[in-house]
């Protein structure tokens, strides 16, 4: 049972730890936002419900729990120096959120309504909204097909919603492997899609390669198994001897808003050249001078050593490089309004 959330008691605790750190975990805060999808009526206009002990009542036969119909999104957002809350690119992740559910035969939810749900679940849990570089708020958007099947058919009721965390680091680690048989999208499948299947499907590469002490498997294509595609949840670059920022063309890889918001900077701020191609793993071994993920979440991380076949190869002289430190820097600083935002990135959420 669904409560609708009055904004009476908001449940922050005395301390809710902001100086200890947070990991990258679920905890319940004050209120959620939910719409519901028919077939009679589509989208509706949605609204936030307390949080605390709330859960979903699902059918058996809900096409999520067996068809896999469940797409996703993740965003954040920071305080800035002068105690503002900010919001980064929440619109691209909106029309990414289309693009999935277009793969998924799931009914695209309008970008102002995803918007108007991520900035008044912020609002409504602004006090859970880390303090000035003490961490971020994390959102996560996902919609599920609710509706029952029994044979392969897209779902006939959807729900959406969004609930937030306080955040800290999330991966932070940069050894990353390459594992043999190990492929996480293939050509037409659904990679380009944040959908939960690819990341089931991640899962036992993400194990194995933790186990043997690497922070992330790093896949390469699955028709030729020699192109670099992502990390299990971010995307790969690499900086050529020559100065070239390359990183993985689109197609079976997610499009990471980060991604695109490092070419961006690269390209018009610093006058970097960039390029989305191809890129062999025997390449970015015998020519890269830095190598670094990318995403919401993981923020920028260097990549130091990449194990192939077996063999950890160090990434120049093994050590985090100057370029990937420039980008992280300017990104975060337009992120906190501390540098100007050529391209409308980043909005203030009204308390
Ligand atoms: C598979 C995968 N690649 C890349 C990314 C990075 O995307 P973004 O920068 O939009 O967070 C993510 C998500 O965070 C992901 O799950």
């Amino acid at each position: 049972m669904l409560k609708p959330f009055t904004n009476q008691s908001p449940c922050l605790p005395q301390d809710p730890g902001w100086d200890d750190g947070f990991g990258f975990g679920y905890r319940e805060l004050d209120a959620f936002w939910l719409a519901r999808w028919t077939q009679e009526s589509g989208w509706e206009a949605g609204r936030l419900y307390e949080q605390q002990g709330a859960s979903l009542e699902l059918s058996l036969a809900a096409n999520v729990l067996h068809y896999g119909q469940a797409i996703f999104e993740g965003l954040k957002a920071h305080r800035t120096r002068e105690d503002k809350i900010v919001l980064f690119r929440a619109i691209d992740n909106a029309r990414r959120m289309r693009a999935s559910a277009a793969r998924l035969v799931m009914p695209p939810l309008p970008v102002d309504d995803f918007v108007t749900a991520v900035h008044s679940v912020v609002r409504a849990n602004h006090k859970w909204v880390p303090g000035y570089q003490k961490g971020s708020f994390y959102l996560r958007p996902v919609m599920i097909g609710t509706g029952q099947v029994l044979g392969v058919a897209p779902a006939q009721e959807y729900l959406f919603y969004v609930f937030g965390c306080p955040a800290g680091q999330y991966m932070g680690g940069s050894r990353v492997i390459v594992l043999s048989a190990a492929h996480r999208a293939a050509p037409y499948g659904t990679g380009a899609a944040k959908t939960a299947g690819n990341y089931a499907g991640c899962l036992r590469p993400q194990k194995i390669a933790k186990e043997m002490g690497y922070v992330d498997a790093l896949y390469l294509d699955a028709r030729d198994d020699f192109y670099i595609e992502e990390l299990s949840g971010a995307n790969f670059f690499a900086i050529l001897h020559d100065g070239t920022l390359v990183t993985p063309e689109l197609g079976s890889i997610l499009p990471g808003i980060t991604r695109d918001s490092v070419l961006t900077v690269a390209r018009e701020l610093f006058g970097w050249l960039t390029v989305e191609r191809r890129l062999s793993i025997e390449e970015v071994l015998s020519d890269a001078v830095e190598a670094f993920y990318v995403g919401t979440a993981a923020v920028l991380s260097p990549v130091t050593t990449i194990n192939y076949r077996g063999i950890d190869y160090p990434i120049a002289d093994g050590e985090p490089g100057p370029r990937a430190e420039r980008l992280l820097q300017a990104l975060t600083a337009i992120r906190l309004q501390e540098q100007p935002d050529h391209w409308d990135w980043v909005k203030e959420i009204t308390i």
